[in-house]
């Protein structure tokens, strides 16, 4: 059934778990999330952005996660809305059933530009006091996801800041987060750690700590009853990159965030923990296989049926590594 981010992540807190956050554009990625659910037995967060509604479209978006809610009945199920750009934007995710949303103020409507706290702070204020009053969860952002290593945004993906970024800028500032919550009344903040969205996060393989884990620990201790969520949580694994690469594909060498950093995240407060990288490698390893292996094949379920079974594979490993497993 149909719940809410503040409820599913208050219950995450009160027992010491995180909970992967999955996007989806497509009905292969959302059955291979339940299906993994299923299999552990854990809650779910699934989550659409701007881009992977207008590709399915709001209508289909809808009645897929009406469908996949119908299908397991007993998993909790929350949708939510990844990296929302304004209030109105919000408003028609609440409209189509999304039971979260997120303001991402800490850029500018463009999506590239970083905003100062005044823009930020009023936004997202008024996106909560819309979606409260409809029971509907908010997670905001303080701070430019970034590499800490380069200085630069996550432009690969052509997300975030094109400009060199300080190293204050790609950490948020514990203060500033307590401030903000304050001002906002947000149920959860994405932080700026040390993470950065899409394949290409580290050029290094990471040497013990790759996050701000003490950054973390001060946003957390502040403001105990804010749920913190990691964006661009995925771990980019070797093997994968290596099957992409082994059928024509031509992935540079990278490195992304370990899942033993995550799990130390997850014991200072961080409940959500965004991946949607994974899952596309994933798919594309499988497909890259198939018609490499069987070109005579061109049944789509027999490569988006493979892409499935392996995006399955990568939200089991999740749910069980996060502790999601058992929560449902
Ligand atoms: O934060 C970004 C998510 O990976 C969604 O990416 O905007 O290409 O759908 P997208
Ligand atoms: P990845 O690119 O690491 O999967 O992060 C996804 C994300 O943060 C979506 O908001
Ligand atoms: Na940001
Ligand atoms: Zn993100």
């Amino acid at each position: 059934s149909r719940i809410t981010l503040r409820q599913l992540l208050d219950h995450a807190a009160e027992n010491d778990y995180g909970i992967p956050a999955f996007n989806i554009s497509n009905m292969e990625q959302g059955l291979a999330v339940m299906a993994a659910a299923d299999k552990t037995n854990a809650p779910v967060i699934i989550q659409a952005s701007r881009g992977a509604r207008s590709y399915a479209g709001d209508i289909v978006l809808k009645h897929l996660i009406d469908g996949l809610v119908a299908m397991y009945p007993h998993i909790p199920v929350c949708m939510h809305l990844d990296h929302g750009n304004s209030l109105p934007t919000c408003a028609t995710a609440v409209q189509y059933g999304f039971t979260s949303v997120m303001m991402d103020g800490s850029l500018k409507e463009d999506g590239k530009t970083p905003a100062d706290y005044a823009y930020n702070m009023g936004v997202t204020r008024s996106v909560v006091q819309m979606a409260h009053a409809c029971g509907v969860s908010v997670e905001g952002e303080l701070g430019v996801l970034g590499s800490l290593e380069t200085g630069m945004g996550d432009q690969e993906d052509g997300h975030g800041a094109t400009e060199k970024l300080s190293h204050d800028q790609l950490l948020t500032d514990p203060a500033e987060a307590e401030q903000f919550v304050r001002d906002t009344g947000v149920d959860a903040l994405a932080v700026a750690m040390g993470t950065s969205h899409g394949a290409y996060k580290f050029t290094r393989k990471p040497d013990g700590e790759v996050l701000a884990m003490d950054v973390i620990e001060a946003i957390h201790k502040r403001i105990p009853n804010t749920h913190l969520v990691m964006h661009g949580s995925s771990s980019v694994p070797e093997d994968l990159q290596e099957i992409i690469n082994t059928f024509g594909g031509e992935i540079k060498p990278t490195w992304g965030v370990p899942v033993e950093e995550i799990q130390r995240g997850i014991k200072h407060g961080v409940r959500k923990i965004n991946i949607d990288t994974d899952n596309r490698m994933a798919a594309t390893a499988a497909i890259r296989k198939v018609f490499a292996e069987h070109p005579e094949e061109f049944d789509p379920r027999k490569y988006m049926g493979p892409a499935r079974a392996e995006m399955e594979k990568i939200c089991i490993a999740r749910y069980e590594a996060f502790g999601t497993a058992g929560h449902a």
